[in-house]
């Protein structure tokens, strides 16, 4: 793209969650009407901004770091504007000035789309730090204000979609509570025209994002509705959902996966831990039984469902036997894949001062026995892949194998398609041929 020469260039930088993917693409939005256009490369930025992610120590430490490197960017050159956003500028605001000199400006989770006036006061020579909250009266809202219009060649392929922002769950490990906010739903109408105009850009998949995806209620809506409406637009193909919480799972959303054509079979329910008693404690409000009850009728109502889930190994008097309680269910359910955590104490939230903190010696111990039996159970699930039919959504060619298509399936698994040099966004049927440890190698069946 050639750039015409009174534009600027942003760097952007992305930690975390898919929620903060979302905002960043809306904050490259806003910066496009302001005549921004993106770089990746921080050294040729006139301004850079970090979106950044507080959930657990090692992701606050990355910012700090990496405004460590940056303040030589600023020594270089020193009008270059930096400006840090996301859930740790939330948590930290003013400190975040005091602590890195280099800072020009501090923006919260909620005050994305002030970013223009914010960053004209910034160029008169302000530092700036703005985290008040938006929309936090209501229980639902329109957060998003416009979308934009297709840009020439523009094909996205796969889109993300916040439909609600915050989470009021406090769970006593969770800094999300206060880095988001009060949970508020957005209005129907909006979410919808956002998947239409994201339809025209090209997004053949939808992900609708929330941190507890599945409480979404607007007025007389509830979230299985909003899945029927957003099953009815056309050209979009497939849609998928995350995190559903486990308490508000129920049979109705697990119908919604059989109604449903473009309701992918793939269910993201985390379980943090397998027992009651540790449960309890982290304040999930749900018991071990009943979580699995939950994912027997989803297998039951849909025997090709794949299912991943979140743990946290370590947490406050988690004892051996608690966390045999995890391994069992990891063996009872059969995870397709799964993202495990130590557990780290953060600021604001009751978790970090309890008694019994688990020595970081026992937390690895029992993370790497986690990634253990998840990749013996990988390799047993993944034999039975071979010579079987999936249709992958193309992404784009493979990074490295020349001559070969890059995708995914309904269940969410990366398949490489041999010999595939369709366009990205078109649906393939593919047969199974091989495996590796995390994804599949396919061959298009049928000729197209
Ligand atoms: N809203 C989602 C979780 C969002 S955070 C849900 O409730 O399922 C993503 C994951 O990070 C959590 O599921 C949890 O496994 C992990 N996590 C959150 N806080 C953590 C902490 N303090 N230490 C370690 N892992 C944590
Ligand atoms: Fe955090 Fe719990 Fe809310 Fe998930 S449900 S975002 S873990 S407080
Ligand atoms: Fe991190 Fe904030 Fe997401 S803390 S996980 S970026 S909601």
């Amino acid at each position: 793209m050639t750039v015409p020469s009174q534009h600027k260039r942003v760097f952007l930088q992305t930690f975390g969650c898919q929620m903060n993917d979302y905002d960043s693409g809306k904050i490259l939005e806003q910066l496009r009407a302001e005549a921004y256009y993106p770089t990746e490369d921080p050294a040729e930025a006139d301004l850079i901004l970090i979106n950044t992610c507080a959930i657990r120590e090692k992701a606050e430490n990355k910012v700090y770091s990496l405004l460590g490197t940056l303040s030589e960017t600023k020594k270089r050159k020193p009008m270059v504007k930096i400006g840090v956003g996301g859930c740790v500028a939330q948590q930290q605001g003013e400190q975040i000035l005091r602590r890195a000199k280099m800072v020009d400006l501090v923006f919260g989770t909620d005050n994305i789309f002030d970013l223009p006036e914010l960053l004209h006061r910034v160029h008169r020579g302000e530092r700036v730090v703005s985290t008040e909250w938006r929309h936090r009266k209501q229980k639902t809202a329109n957060f998003i204000p416009a979308f934009p219009e297709p840009a020439p060649g523009e094909n996205l392929v796969k889109a993300g979609i916040a439909i609600t922002k915050g989470c009021n769950n406090f769970c006593t490990f969770c800094v999300v509570p206060y880095t988001r906010g009060r949970e508020v739903s957005r209005e129907p109408e909006n979410i919808l025209a956002e998947a239409r105009s994201l339809v025209r850009r090209g997004a053949r998949e939808i992900m609708l994002l929330g941190q507890n995806v599945n409480s979404y209620r607007a007025g007389e809506q509830g979230f299985v509705q909003l899945l029927r409406s957003m099953n009815d637009i056309p050209g979009l193909e497939r849609i998928r959902y995350t995190s559903p919480h486990p308490k508000d799972f129920g049979e109705e959303l697990a119908d919604a996966h059989v109604e449903l054509p473009k309701l992918c079979e793939h269910l993201h329910l985390p379980f943090q831990a397998g027992s009651d008693r540790i449960l309890k404690a982290m304040r999930r409000n749900h018991g071990i039984p009943e979580y699995l009850e939950k994912m027997a009728m989803m297998k039951q109502k849909v025997p090709e469902i794949a299912l991943s889930t979140d743990i946290i190994v370590g947490f406050p008097g988690e004892e051996e036997e608690d966390f045999e309680g995890t391994l069992r269910v990891m063996r009872e359910v059969r995870f397709d894949h799964l993202y495990a955590f130590k557990f780290s104490p953060r600021n604001d939230t009751p978790a970090a001062s309890y008694a019994g903190q688990v020595p970081e010696r026992v937390k690895a111990e029992r993370l790497a026995a986690v990634h253990d039996l998840h990749e013996s159970i990988l390799a047993e699930k993944n034999s039975a892949f071979v010579h079987s039919r999936q249709e992958v959504l193309v992404e784009g060619p493979h990074p490295r194998e020349k001559g070969t298509a890059n995708g995914r399936t309904r269940g969410n698994k990366s398949t490489m398609v041999m010999d595939c040099e369709l366009p990205p966004g078109t649906l393939v049927p593919v047969e199974i041929v091989a495996t590796r440890k995390f994804s599949l190698i396919g061959r298009e069946v049928g000729g197209g």
